[in-house]
């Protein structure tokens, strides 16, 4: 669906995205997880037909986005926000839809589904310059899709975002995803990579550094598990590929008072691959 070749950008003497080679497939979550500063945004812009590469080629569903006909396979959900504090939730989703050239009629019916999707349907003549960080990323979410794109890409969708709403825009994916589209989702939390995407791409200072499902890179990369077994006031720590063959020993031994297990997650993978922490 969306294929990205050789990919690279500078800003003066920072190259901010550097030979980023990615195929995203029709249908699936894709995540982009990396750092602040890592590229992200600036892919994203690249992808999208925003911003032009200094080289590389993007392509979707094989034509180019610079191609209007080409871009409206696409919405966007950029990582600042792109709508109207004065316009109502309403009155943005429509404005989209006529920057889109819909009809009165198909705006309103858009509208009234989106304003339902995003779960703002009681609030949607109200201004959005009173609305909360989370139903604000939630109206830009809407945005994106007025056009009824095959592929949505969310930067950075829940930046700014209290639990609940959290909660209620990884709904809005799995629904987005089940309805067949394409997604892709750019963040630096690894939990959230983690609970959503099919494959995941790790990306630092402009690079992609490893890219497969959440399994395999953890499998990969992610080194061995850690087990605490505690006996009273002692603990003993395993360092361990087998956490389950260590646990049961520990267990048939009948002195253990608790046992834990620490599997490594995206976070150690980030750090194994880059000898940093995620975490900002
Ligand atoms: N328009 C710009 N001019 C100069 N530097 C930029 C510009 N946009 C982004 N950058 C720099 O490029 C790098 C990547 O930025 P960005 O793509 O926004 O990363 P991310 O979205 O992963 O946080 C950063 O170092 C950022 O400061
Ligand atoms: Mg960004």
């Amino acid at each position: 669906m969306i294929t990205l070749d050789t990919l690279t950008k500078r800003f003066g003497s920072l190259t901010a995205v550097d030979a980023l080679s990615l195929a995203i497939e029709p249908g699936e979550v894709f995540g982009l997880l990396g750092p602040n500063g890592a590229g992200k945004s600036t892919t994203i812009a690249m992808t999208v037909g925003l911003l032009r590469p200094d080289s590389g080629t993007v392509s979707v569903g094989g034509g180019d986005p610079a191609d209007a006909q080409v871009r409206a396979l696409l919405g966007v959900a950029p990582q600042a926000l792109a709508i109207y504090d004065e316009l109502s939730a309403r009155e943005n989703i429509q404005f989209f839809g006529s920057l889109y050239g819909l009809s009165g009629k198909d705006r309103a019916r858009r509208a009234d589904e989106l304003l339902e999707l995003v779960g703002l349907t009681d609030r949607a003549a109200d201004r959005v310059k009173g609305f909360s960080g989370g139903m604000k990323r939630r109206v830009n979410l809407a945005c994106a899709l007025v056009h009824d794109p095959k592929a949505v890409l969310l930067d950075e969708p829940t930046a700014g975002v209290d639990p609940q709403s959290r909660h209620a825009i990884f709904e809005i994916v799995r629904t987005l995803r089940d309805q067949g589209r394409t997604i892709v989702y750019t963040t630096h939390y690894m939990e959230e990579a983690q609970k959503l995407c099919a494959r995941v791409g790790i990306i630092d200072k402009g690079r992609l550094l490893a890219m497969d499902t959440v399994d395999a890179l953890i499998a990969q990369h992610g080194g061995q598990s850690v087990v605490r077994i505690e006996r009273g006031e002692t603990q003993e720590r395993v360092q361990t590929a087998e956490p389950l063959a260590v646990l049961q020993k520990a267990l048939a031994a009948g002195d253990a008072t608790g046992v834990h297990v620490e599997r490594p997650d995206l976070e150690t993978v980030f750090l194994n691959l880059t000898g940093r922490s995620l975490r900002d």
